[in-house]
């Protein structure tokens, strides 16, 4: 960024017109008494307005003396924020290019070429029109939608060499331009199709419920393979000290929760690996040692079992996967598991993952 200073040749005065001197005595009562500098920034952007874009010093002088401060202080205010012009700039436009990484990895470079053939090769002259100038900026907070100029309050983004060249054609000639995403984005929102946050039901609400109060208790009967889903989900309070039966409120019979239908039904788990032999879960992308651990204190030993679950069954496991709720979908953990279980083994078991 450039030094930034009062520009040498100055108007002799200035002062609000009628309409922007009742406003700024409104602004002003926003404040409470004593606390009236705080004006200074909304009071110098209206100035700045009504002084042909630009603020002098005679601007500040009037700021200062209607807010009770020190010079200094407003032409601090002044110089510090890009905002602020401190020099005459092009009557139409003056275009403020972001440089800052985002921007420059996005073609600002090419943007600050546009206005240097455009409107003048030095920044903060005039064209020779009169009606554009120039300079480059830190970012202006509209990274997401890179590389873009300010143009005083509007911001005109996911510009490119040749749209900039057309909005520049656009101002020239008096025609409306159209403010914020120069490509069909809707503000900031990703480009192109949605690719993230796809499923329909995350915003149906279903997906709330899942924190179950208490898990459901195994299934007793051990079976002679020794498949009983015994793995009983950590202790679900077994038999804890019952509460005293006179304290239980029974709900009034018409509050009860409509029909709970079945959210989740646990899969067949074993309390022990067949053969003796678990599988490397690990294998499956984004389980760790943790939920590995944790799958297996429930019963889950081996691919086939995680291929074989069901909706419902995914939310069993999932509402006891603790920290790393999620996971299942996340990392579908499913098609991952049903490779794995065909036999497929990664060729590098860091890089190479089932799911890629
Ligand atoms: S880097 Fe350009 S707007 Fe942030």
């Amino acid at each position: 960024m450039s030094v930034r200073r009062l520009h040498p040749i100055q108007p002799d005065s200035f002062s609000f017109n009628p309409e922007n001197l009742a406003w700024a005595k409104q602004t002003i009562a926003k404040y409470p008494a004593g606390k009236q500098a705080s004006a200074v920034i909304p009071l110098l952007w209206r100035a700045q307005e009504q002084n042909d874009n630009w603020v002098t010093k005679p601007v500040i002088e009037y700021i200062a003396t209607m807010l009770d401060m020190a010079y200094i202080r407003v032409l601090e205010v002044a110089t510090f924020y890009t905002m602020f012009q401190l020099q005459p700039v092009g009557s139409v436009a003056h275009i403020q290019v972001c440089g800052t990484t985002p921007c420059m990895l996005r073609g600002a470079e090419y943007l600050k070429k546009v206005c240097q053939s455009r409107i003048h090769h030095e920044q903060h002259h005039i064209s020779a029109d009169g009606k554009f100038s120039w300079e480059e900026v830190e970012c202006l907070g509209a990274c997401v939608n890179a590389p873009m100029v300010q143009i005083f309050k509007d911001t005109y983004e996911d510009l490119t060499p040749a749209t900039l060249e057309r909005l520049i054609d656009d101002l020239a000639a008096g025609r409306k331009v159209k403010v914020g995403p120069q490509i069909d984005r809707h503000n900031a929102a990703p480009q192109g199709v949605q690719t993230a946050l796809t499923d329909p039901s995350l915003y149906q609400g279903q997906r709330t419920f899942t924190r179950v109060e208490a898990p459901p208790p195994p299934p007793a009967a051990p079976s002679a393979t020794g498949t009983a889903p015994a793995a009983a989900p950590p202790a679900a309070a077994p038999a804890a000290a019952p509460p005293p039966a006179a304290e239980k409120k029974e709900p009034p019979p018409a509050a009860v929760a409509p029909a709970a239908a079945p959210v989740e039904t646990a899969p067949v788990l074993h309390a022990a690996p067949k053969d003796g032999k678990a599988d490397e879960l690990e294998l499956i992308w984004g389980v760790g040692p943790k939920l590995r651990e944790l799958l297996n204190k429930m019963g889950v030993w081996h691919f086939d079992q995680v291929a074989s679950w069901t909706e419902k069954e995914v939310r069993w496991v999932d509402a006891r996967l603790e920290d790393f709720r999620g996971r299942i979908e996340r990392d579908d953990w499913i098609e991952q598991s049903k490779k794995l279980a065909s036999g497929w083994r990664p060729a590098n078991p860091i890089g190479d993952k089932p799911h890629k």
